[in-house]
Formats: structure tokens, C-alpha cells, sequence
């Protein structure tokens, strides 16, 4: 009895014990699968084709699952595949409900989350609720009365009251985010093209129509969202003047549109309704405001908002880095992480499918760099703290296809502002030149799978032109070779995954002025890892001492390594004891 006793007292004294020191760790290292997990993100229409139609679909990603298994990687981020009539490829939902007639049925869909789950693989996917497509039912309403129900899910402005106050548009022709509807003398919203209309988070039905599209999603079992162009979603329904600098620049117009009245507000009740219901579920904003302390708005515990922040600065910062240099971009990462140090929580990538490729981007994609470099890149996003997002790929050193001619564009986003630029007698053959370097259909091209035509990607014409160089970049060629850039992302995978440094520890940046190497460290209880990268093609030296006999490389993408030298598009991760 007496033994009882003493053991009941020192099990409680343990419990509270290992209870307070729970409670003492920062938020930053308190334990959470989103942190641990390595996402990969999918472009559907672009992954595989099952049905020999061109288009990519889901039953064509389930038959790659093993593949995306044996990357190592814990979740899938797929682009939208509910309904949409495709005028930016499913970003224009005509159906929440619902799966695209390219991509399949709602059954595939179950077979593809059981497939997934089966594999130990979560599934992140994309909420598109800024705004519709203007095939959706609640826009077809809307759009026919002033006093139709579904009327105010969307932003009018009446005609008798003048010209509405300017606003920018992203994909329209114009740049005008106003478009007149005749049916009832009104202007609606569209940030984007004119084929999604702004949705009014202003009312509250509206919203709760959004919370129900997602539990019904999260109820089928789901892992978490992506949420696009959510720091939109608020909106100053007065719409107002606005000061002369901000209506004549883009950039000044899209900062605006980051201040809207009730964004956190809404968040919040998203939270209370749904998400705190689900608290196992990953949530990421698309961008998160223009500095560290607004992105921290959106995830810091304290507040009961979304788990991780996307922000952009990091991919904005220009075209390509020798534009911008490695100096400032070791400034942007490090300027979120010191302000990310104890709570909240980052992602890191590179790349996605609004992005060039990121070899093309951030290395070289010249044939003598182009793996070594692509290499280097994925070591940088697999070894910094944040949750990796790591875009379909770019594990091969998929690179830009650079197309000519405005016809093999299918984008809505090169298409019309080429349009606008015509229209204007404007200088096409710059803008085309541009689009070379930056246009998102370069991250879009059809995954290389193998040599055979259309890289087995498709047995049709696929809906967008498949990169000529998959005879030589392509899956099936990596996974023979061991040193090829797929089997060197499934070792950073794999060294993620055993490190829990590389997750979890604190990030230090080492030899900030050098002008060519990024370098950190990377400090858990007592562990210290260092990482080198040479962003450049030269041999590059850094300032950093390295007592050789207590230090061990773990991974590098050389096989000979030169002392206090890193040589070109050189990636080192090494252990200090
Ligand atoms: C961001 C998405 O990533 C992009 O592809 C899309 O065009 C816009 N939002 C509009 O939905």
C-alpha cells in the first residue's frame, strides 16, 4: 500500500515535471508534424497523364504514388482540382464540391487520399476562396438581380453611380480590376482575371459557405490547406479613392490590398469554426503581408490564426540573382528567421508553379552548372529552418523551357498582358523576352518521367509543350545513377528527416558580406551543423574557421573538397563537434 502510494507521488512529480518543461519550450520548438514534414507540391495538369487526353490527372498521380513515396517526402500539396471552366488552370472554381472533368471524379479522388494515406503520405490542398469562377452558381445568381440572394457574395459597384474608383487587376487586359455587367447596370471585382470575381468576405453567409466547403473537405479526411491569395480576402467595401502613388503602381496598388479592414478578424473566426476543430490540420496563407512582424501576424500562436507563414520576399526580390545579389537575399532569410526565432512558424522554397524553375532562377542552368547548381538549391531548402515546400521537378533540375512565340503560352497571365501591350502598340518582343526569364508556363511543362515521347508524361499532344532536354533530364535516367540530382534530394530528405537540427534548430547566418557563399549553422541541444553553398560559378573562399579534426562532412555535392575553398555551385553540410 505504502509502495502504491510512493509510486503514485513520484509518477505525478514526473507528469508535472515533463509537463512544465512542455510548457517552458518556446513555441518554435514545441514538437508539430507540419514543422517535421517535407512538402511536396504537385501541379496536376502537369504530373501525368493517365488517359491519354494531354491533360494530367489524378488517376495518373496515384500511379506515380511509389515514386513520391520513395522521395522520402511526408505530404503532397496539390493545385486546385475542383470544377472550373480552366481559365487559370482550376484557380477559378465553378465548383467546390466537385472534381474536374480533366482530372477525374470524386471517386478517383477517395482512391487517390487512400493511396496517399496508405503510403504515410498527408495531403495538403489548395482553397481557393478570394474569389470564384464567373461560371460558379453563386456568380451566375448574383449577376442576375440586384435583389438575387447570392447578390452581395460579390463585390458590385452600381453604374448610376459613376465609374468606380480604380482599382489593378492582375491578369486583366487592361489592368482593370472593374468590369461592367450590363444585366444590371453594375461593375463587379476581379483582382484577378475577369473570369473570377472577387469574393465578399464582408458578408457573413459568404463565409460560411467557405467554412462548410471546408469541413467538408477536412471530413473526407484531408490534411490541411493551402490557402490562395488569402491576404486578399478582406476588402474596404466603401471602396475609397486611393492617393495617387498607389493607383499608378502595381507593386504600391498589391500593398494596399495587403491592408484589408478584417483579414485577421476573419482568420480568427476561421479558426473558431473550423480550424481549432481540426487541430491536426496544416494551414498556410498564400503571402503573408510585405515585412516579418505582418507574417507573424498570421501565425503566432497567441492570436489562433493558421500554422505557417509563405511570404514572398524572398522570390520578389527580382529576376534573377545576379540581379539582386546574395547579400541582400541572405538579408531577406535572415531578417524572417531572427523575427521567427522563438514562435511561428516559416516555410522555405524556391519555386512553385506561379514561379520560374529555380534552377533558373536562383543557379545555372547552363549544362556544366545545371545539376551541380540544382543540387546546391535543394540544399539550401532542405537544411534552413522553416517547413520545406518543394516544387514537383526540381528534384530532377527541371529548368526553364523558354519558349518563343506567344503561342505556346497558354497562361492567362502572359496571354492577356500581352494582349494589353498590343493593344497599347507596345514592345511585344520585350515583353516575350521577359517572359523567358520569369513567365510561370516555365515551371509548368509536363513532368519528365522517361525518354519516350512526351516524356511519359502523355500518349497525346500534351496541353502545354514538353521541355525538349527530357532525353537527357528525366526521372527514369536519375534513378539509376547514384549521384544523380534525384538520388542527392532523397539523401537530403532522408538527413531532414534522422537531424533533428536541421528541423528544430537555431539558425545562425556566418560571413554575411560574402558575396557568393551562404553560410549558417544550424544548433540543437548541444548539435551544431554547418552549412556551405557557393551561389556562384567560381571558386569561392570564406571566413569562417573550421577546426578540421573535430568536423565531418555528412552530404556535399562534391566528391573532392578543397580546404577553405568552396568550388563552383558548391553545397557542403557539415557536423562540428
Ligand atoms: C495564386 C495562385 O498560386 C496563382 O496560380 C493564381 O493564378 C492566383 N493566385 C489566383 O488564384
Amino acid at each position: 500500500m505504502k509502495n502504491n502510494i510512493l509510486t503514485m507521488a513520484f509518477i505525478l512529480l514526473a507528469t508535472n515535471l515533463v509537463n512544465s518543461q512542455k510548457a517552458e519550450l518556446p513555441d518554435a520548438l514545441q514538437k508539430k508534424w507540419w514543422k517535421e514534414a517535407v512538402v511536396y507540391q504537385i501541379y496536376p495538369r502537369s504530373f501525368k497523364d493517365s488517359n491519354g487526353d494531354g491533360v494530367g490527372d489524378l488517376k495518373g498521380i496515384i500511379s506515380k504514388l511509389d515514386y513520391v513515396k520513395s522521395l522520402g517526402v511526408d505530404a503532397v500539396w496539390l493545385n486546385p482540382i475542383y470544377a472550373s471552366p480552366n481559365d487559370d488552370n482550376g484557380y477559378d472554381i465553378s465548383n467546390y464540391r466537385e472534381i474536374m472533368k480533366d482530372f477525374g471524379t470524386m471517386e478517383d479522388f477517395d482512391v487517390m487520399l487512400k493511396e496517399m494515406h496508405k503510403r504515410g503520405i498527408k495531403l495538403i490542398m489548395d482553397l481557393v476562396v478570394n474569389h470564384s469562377s464567373d461560371e460558379n452558381k453563386w456568380f451566375q445568381e448574383s449577376r442576375k438581380s440586384r435583389d438575387n440572394k447570392y447578390r452581395d457574395y460579390y463585390h458590385w459597384w452600381p453604374a448610376e453611380k459613376g465609374k468606380p474608383p480604380y482599382r489593378w487587376s492582375f491578369f486583366d487586359v487592361n489592368s482593370n480590376a472593374w468590369k461592367f455587367d450590363a444585366q444590371t447596370n453594375s461593375y463587379y471585382l476581379h483582382y484577378f482575371s475577369e473570369k473570377q470575381p472577387d469574393l465578399n468576405w464582408e458578408n457573413p453567409k459568404l463565409r460560411q459557405e467557405v467554412y462548410a466547403i471546408m469541413k467538408f473537405w477536412l471530413d473526407k479526411g484531408i490534411d490541411g490547406f493551402r490557402m490562395d491569395a488569402f491576404q486578399f480576402i478582406s476588402k474596404d467595401n466603401t471602396f475609397p479613392d486611393l492617393p495617387k502613388e498607389i493607383v499608378n503602381t502595381p507593386a504600391a496598388i498589391i500593398k494596399y490590398y495587403l491592408n484589408g479592414p478584417h483579414l485577421h478578424d476573419y482568420i480568427q473566426e476561421m479558426n473558431k469554426e473550423v480550424l481549432s476543430k481540426y487541430p491536426n490540420a496544416m494551414t498556410v496563407a498564400e503571402g503573408a503581408g510585405d515585412s516579418p512582424e505582418a507574417a507573424m501576424k498570421f501565425v503566432d500562436p497567441d492570436r489562433k490564426e493558421l500554422n505557417i507563414a509563405y511570404h514572398f520576399e524572398s522570390v520578389d526580390v527580382g529576376k534573377h540573382l545576379k540581379d539582386f545579389g546574395l547579400v541582400k537575399y541572405k538579408s531577406i532569410f535572415s531578417k524572417y528567421d531572427d523575427k521567427f526565432e522563438d514562435k511561428g512558424w516559416l516555410s522555405i522554397f524556391l519555386a512553385n508553379h506561379d514561379q520560374p524553375r529555380m534552377v533558373s532562377k536562383f543557379g545555372n542552368d547552363t549544362p556544366q552548372f545545371r545539376e551541380l547548381s540544382s543540387k546546391m538549391l535543394s540544399t539550401f531548402v532542405l537544411t534552413m529552418r522553416g517547413t520545406p515546400f518543394y516544387y514537383n521537378g526540381d528534384e530532377l533540375g527541371m529548368d526553364n523551357i523558354r519558349f518563343d512565340s506567344i503561342e505556346d503560352y497558354q497562361d492567362v497571365d502572359t496571354r492577356n498582358k500581352y494582349i494589353g501591350i498590343k493593344n497599347k502598340g507596345g514592345d511585344l518582343n520585350a515583353f516575350l523576352a521577359i517572359q523567358k526569364q520569369s513567365s510561370r508556363e516555365n515551371s509548368r511543362t509536363p513532368f519528365q518521367w522517361n525518354t519516350e515521347k512526351n516524356a511519359g508524361f502523355t500518349t497525346a499532344k500534351p496541353w502545354l509543350k514538353v521541355n525538349p532536354n527530357y532525353k537527357t533530364i528525366n526521372a527514369e535516367a536519375q534513378e539509376k545513377d547514384p549521384n544523380s540530382v534525384l538520388n542527392y534530394f532523397r539523401k537530403l530528405v532522408k538527413l531532414r528527416k534522422q537531424e533533428p537540427a536541421l528541423v528544430y534548430g537555431k539558425y545562425t547566418l556566418l560571413d554575411k558580406e560574402n558575396p557568393n557563399v551562404f553560410a549558417y549553422t544550424r544548433e540543437l541541444n548541444g548539435k551544431k551543423i554547418l552549412v556551405l553553398l557557393n551561389f556562384s560559378e567560381k571558386n569561392a573562399p570564406y571566413n569562417i574557421k573550421i577546426p578540421i579534426a573535430k568536423s565531418k562532412i555528412i552530404l556535399g555535392n562534391y566528391k573532392i573538397k578543397k580546404i577553405n575553398i568552396l568550388q563552383p555551385y558548391e553545397a557542403q553540410i557539415i557536423e562540428l563537434k
